[in-house]
């Protein structure tokens, strides 16, 4: 499943029939995170639940951006099943203010730059304009936007 999420709790899970072993792996890193009761990954965020030995939960508390990627779990028939899911963890987006312009007082005749950066996932996109509504020659003579890559 695919879950669209930021700082909370989250979860994925599958369904399978009694009396399976179920591991969860993170395919990413290709690291083990659970195998039947036992959480293997040292990663306190991460715990497990289960109802009858059907259902088994992967719970992720407070999911961090680190968390995004593909999950799977594995069930132990021979051949052994899988499946997979990935886990989007989106970010709101938020202005740096320690890396970004505010008052500014120049001379004519000199060049300026104001700087906007912000923070986010899926990447904000930035857009500059004047308060008052005035033309902003962008791209033009008298002003050019630089789009700088973090
Ligand atoms: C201002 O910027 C322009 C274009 O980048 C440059 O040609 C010019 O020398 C700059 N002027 C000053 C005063 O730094």
């Amino acid at each position: 499943p695919t879950v669209f999420t930021h700082r909370v709790f989250s979860f994925l899970f599958a369904f399978v029939p009694v009396l399976l072993q179920v591991a969860w792996v993170r395919v990413d890193t290709q690291t083990i995170l659970s195998i039947h009761h036992n959480v293997i990954t040292q990663n306190p965020r991460i715990s497990l639940t289960y109802n009858d030995h059907r259902s088994w939960y992967l719970h992720i508390r407070e999911v961090e951006e680190s968390d995004r990627g593909w999950y799977m779990c594995q069930v132990n028939t021979d051949p052994m099943r899988s499946r997979k899911g990935y886990l989007q963890v989106v970010v709101p987006p938020a202005i740096i203010e320690a890396m970004t312009s505010n008052d500014m007082v120049v001379r004519e005749g000199t060049n300026v730059t104001l700087n906007c950066k912000a923070k986010g996932f899926p990447e904000p996109y930035v857009m500059w304009r004047r308060e008052d509504g005035d033309e902003m020659a962008i791209g033009g003579e008298n002003a050019k936007k630089t789009k700088i890559k973090t």
